[in-house]
């Protein structure tokens, strides 16, 4: 009995070590980045294996953001830009989930991330919308948006305000929230 469920436990932890997962995500003044960053140490923590990939847009945005008239065309009539990922070798087959993160622009996701959704349509599968706002933003908008792009309903979203970051005690809470979501979701995939 001891030992069986000393193996168990070790086939579990063995799995999870397996279980690859990737980060996509642009940010433009830092926000987003800063999830990230603690998205990955929760993540480490928890021995989940984690790659992390910038989109970099060509031509980055330039301030002042809300009169950047590129900036409003490409996030509401071309709803993309082109982009390179940082590293370039992405492959979403590779992972079990993939976080795509991104702030929201004017009641949608960025056009880098945008961009990404629709050049990798039809191949990104088990994935989590993870964004930043000013204001509260509907999780059920956002799973709409990208299901319309990608075909695909993602395992769930989340949106985090920029006063929830400002919050240390809370931002903590949820990052840890966060990486137990995609740890139990990864659990249940073995
Ligand atoms: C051009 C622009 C448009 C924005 N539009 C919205 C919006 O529609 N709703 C909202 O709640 N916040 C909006 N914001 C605030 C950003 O979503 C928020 O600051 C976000 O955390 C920025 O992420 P970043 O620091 O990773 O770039 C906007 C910010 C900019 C610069």
């Amino acid at each position: 009995m001891g030992i069986k469920f000393l193996v168990n436990v070790l086939l579990i932890i063995h799995g999870v070590f397996r279980l690859k997962t990737a980060i996509l995500y642009y940010s433009r003044t830092g926000n987003t980045e800063l999830l990230v960053k603690l998205l990955v140490g929760a993540l480490s923590k928890q021995g989940v294996a984690v790659d992390v990939f910038k989109v970099k847009p060509l031509k980055d945005y330039s301030p002042p953001l809300h009169l950047n008239p590129r900036l409003v065309f490409d996030t509401l009539v071309r709803k993309g830009t082109s982009v390179k990922l940082e590293p370039a070798d992405f492959n979403p087959l590779e992972y079990n989930v993939i976080v795509v993160a991104s702030p929201i622009w004017i009641g949608n996701l960025s056009p880098p991330i945008q961009q990404v959704l629709r050049d990798y349509a039809g191949k990104l599968k088990n994935y989590i919308i993870l964004t930043t706002s000013g204001l509260k933003t509907k999780s059920e908008s956002l799973s709409r948006k990208t299901e319309s792009i990608l075909r695909e309903k993602p395992v769930f979203c989340l949106n985090i305000t920029v006063p929830e970051i400002r919050n240390e005690a809370l931002l903590t809470s949820i990052i840890q929230n966060l990486a137990s979501r995609i740890l139990s979701y990864l659990m249940a995939k073995q």
